[in-house]
């Protein structure tokens, strides 16, 4: 999987940089090129002669060469790259590179690279511990970054707890299974609606619901590591994402989240319809604000908006896949079964209001994948991200 691919492996300033050189190792013994950026302070702990000896390449570590004046450009570096590694990453890389402070060529190539980037941190548990590393991890990851945790054990100031850079081995195959789950997928073009949607009263108020799009979202992001190409029509959610093959179009009512999606179901392979839709609507919009002073019992219309996935049922094409979930409080699985029929559904995925931990909000959801037939397919209770890759999972077995 690594074979011909460019890594950039970007070292810093800790004691574990000298696992730095096994890392190297496996890359090169995978056949990949591999380019080493090294920190001013990562030459301290190892030399660029052991790295440019095992990488083939002239380790890379200021913005010019020092005798000749050429410029390494960080630019045509980070285009270059199919993959950035940077491990050990301290508390002070993670924090420029969170922050953007592009004081060195490791930080500034960080900036201009494409690819996938993976960080492995390595400090001191307290350090680890701090709010200020913990903020600037979560911002990496909100870059849309992967963090490779650090593993507790003995650190080299002799404490003992979490911190240790993960081991050579264990970053390498991170790095190896995300190229190769890249490929499964690719060339398959997905549609996934994910989130609420808010049905306008007047210009302060609509109809709403408690969906956070967490489980939607997180299908997405399944689809895209799995080398998809993913159109997520969300409605108003709190949550981002950031995946170069993720395609976010923002939609606030039942009517504009239908009309995109019926806009981009043609030419998709699966559409898995996650959002949770308002069933109605206000049956007119009143344009200015309704004020209690004049009206003392306002009485609310409602209409029925479109069943969105009852729409792309009927649009649908042979080799397309129709997903739909359902949320049901009493009688399930007969339910759900009259679901799949009524939307021309492949299949449903069925959580229970009577399941604590699962829905709304929550991180984690237990669900049971129903098939036309009746077959039913019950997993645990699990967090979303875990959930998520079931359901690819399953996707995949019938799209193959
Ligand atoms: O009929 P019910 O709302 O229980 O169906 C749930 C499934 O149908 C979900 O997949 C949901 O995203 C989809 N749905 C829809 N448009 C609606 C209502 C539900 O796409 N108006």
């Amino acid at each position: 999987m690594l074979k011909g691919k460019h890594v950039i492996l970007g070292i810093t300033g800790g004691i574990a940089a000298y696992k730095s050189v096994s890392l190297l190792r496996l890359f090169v013994k995978a056949g990949a090129e591999v380019q080493v950026v090294i920190t001013p302070a990562g030459r301290e702990f190892i030399t660029p002669v052991t790295l440019s000896a095992l990488s083939g390449r002239p380790v890379i570590s200021e913005f010019f060469t020092a005798n000749t004046g050429a410029w390494n450009s960080h630019v045509d570096l980070g285009l270059w790259a199919d993959a950035m590694v940077i491990a050990p990453a301290t508390a002070s890389t993670i924090a420029k590179m969170a922050n953007g402070v592009a004081d060195n060529m490791l930080v500034t190539t960080y900036l201009s690279a494409k690819a996938p980037v993976f960080v492995a941190p390595a400090m001191d548990l307290d350090m680890f511990a701090h709010p200020s590393t913990s903020r600037n991890i979560e911002l990496l990851r909100s870059y849309g970054n992967h963090i490779i945790q650090p593993a507790a054990g003995e650190l080299a100031s002799h404490l003992v707890g979490k911190g240790r850079m993960e081991e050579p081995e264990n970053i390498f195959s991170v790095v190896e299974r995300f190229f190769s789950l890249s490929a499964e997928l690719a060339g398959k073009k997905v549609l996934v609606t994910a989130g609420p949607t808010y049905e306008r009263i007047d210009p302060v108020r609509f109809i709403g619901n408690y969906s956070s799009g967490k489980m939607g979202y997180a299908i997405a992001e399944e689809f895209a590591s799995r080398g998809a190409e993913v159109v997520l029509v969300s409605g108003p959610v709190a949550i981002t994402c950031n995946h170069p093959r993720i395609r976010v179009i923002s939609v606030e009512s039942a009517t504009q989240m239908c009309d995109v999606a019926i806009k981009e179901f043609d030419g998709c392979d699966v559409a898995v319809m996650c959002a949770a839709v308002a069933d109605y609507a206000p049956e007119e919009y009143v344009e200015h604000k309704i004020k209690r002073e004049k009206t003392d019992n306002p009485v609310l219309r409602l209409k029925k908006n479109p069943d969105i996935a009852a729409k792309l049922g009927e649009l649908k094409k042979g080799h397309q896949l129709l997903v739909g979930f359902a949320l049901e409080t009493d009688n399930e699985t007969e339910n759900a079964k009259d679901k799949i029929k009524r939307k021309n559904l492949d299949f449903i995925v069925l959580n229970s209001l009577a399941d604590k931990n699962s829905c709304f909000g929550v991180d984690t959801n237990k669900v049971t994948i129903i098939e036309r037939n009746g077959d039913a397919h019950r997993y645990e209770l699990k967090p979303k991200k875990e959930v998520a890759a079931d359901i690819v999972d399953f996707i995949k077995e019938k799209l193959c």
